[in-house]
């Protein structure tokens, strides 16, 4: 009898290839193992989830102007369009199946309702004044989601928020390198000042984690804990929490790595400026 070889055909190399290459979905995530008693009498990842999964699931209300904004640029609109968008919204459904699995209690549809009549007027939020700065700026947007991912992958005291976690921070690097790549495009095109560049890098980073975490967090605490209004020193206690929790495990050389990379720094200038970005970029963790 023959034996059976082992040794992969270059046809069943190509297929491996192409199945790597597939994009996760929810199957892929082992549901049935899901450590509950690991996490559901843990505040600050129930809120950090929750909130997560409702902003995700929105993505769509604040992706219209960015689509328009780019519009005659097809390569650009149609990643936005087929790849980015999904994507998106499939984290928001995979946390959202997560939060659901977890905290049964929690009413995520009818929250996600009062959350979306609430956020919607900030949605249409104001687009950089050209192409290139704007693609910079959305650089800091996936830089702040593939930090927190990554650092929430690393908290995680259940196996499988870890892997749903670290499936959604590489989904939200690969997002970052698109835009970045983008950004060179228009960089080229536009020619833009490291003066100009900067500054919309900064105007993004105060912007995360501002109004938007807030209004999120009020719908998300009035669902857990009826009638006790997020005061400011709830908000500041639940802040905390999340602090602790995240702190130790957050990838600061990836962040920072990833922040200056737009404005192209010599090494010199760039193993100065390090260390003070280390500081500032604590405030992408929520
Ligand atoms: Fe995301
Ligand atoms: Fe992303």
């Amino acid at each position: 009898m023959e034996p059976v070889t082992l040794a992969p055909t270059a046809a069943g190399a190509a297929r491996a290839r192409r199945a790597n290459r597939r994009h996760w979905s929810l199957d892929d995530i082992p549901w049935h193992a899901v450590q509950r008693d690991q996490v559901d009498r843990h505040e600050a990842l129930f809120y950090m989830i929750a909130a997560a999964s409702l902003m995700e699931s929105a993505t769509d209300l604040y992706t219209a102007n960015l689509i328009e904004y780019f519009s005659g640029d097809d390569e650009i609109t149609s990643w936005l369009k087929n790849y980015w968008l999904p994507e998106e919204l499939q984290h928001g459904r995979a946390l959202r199946h997560y939060v659901e699995t977890t905290w049964p209690d929690f009413p995520w549809h009818k929250v996600r309702d009062g959350f979306v009549e609430e956020f919607r007027p900030f949605c249409d939020e104001a687009l950089e004044r050209a192409r290139g700065l704007e693609m910079a700026s959305r650089c800091v947007v996936e830089t702040g989601t593939a930090s927190f991912y990554t650092c929430l992958s690393r908290a995680s005291p259940d196996p499988v928020l870890a892997l749903l976690t670290r499936r959604i921070a590489e989904d939200e690097v690969r997002h970052y390198k698109h835009f970045y790549r983008f950004y060179r495009k228009y960089r080229e095109i536009e020619q833009p000042r490291r003066s100009a560049v900067a500054p919309a890098l900064w105007r993004r980073l105060r912007m995360t984690g501002g109004e938007d975490r807030l209004i999120v967090l009020k719908h998300v605490h009035a669902a857990r804990r009826p009638g006790m209004p997020l005061d400011r020193r709830t908000y500041r206690r639940m802040h905390r929490q999340c602090r602790a929790l995240m702190r130790p495990h957050f990838p600061i050389e990836m962040t920072v790595r990833m922040l200056l990379k737009p404005l192209a720094l010599g090494p010199r200038t760039q193993r100065m400026t390090v260390p003070i970005l280390a500081t500032l970029t604590r405030r992408i963790v929520p």
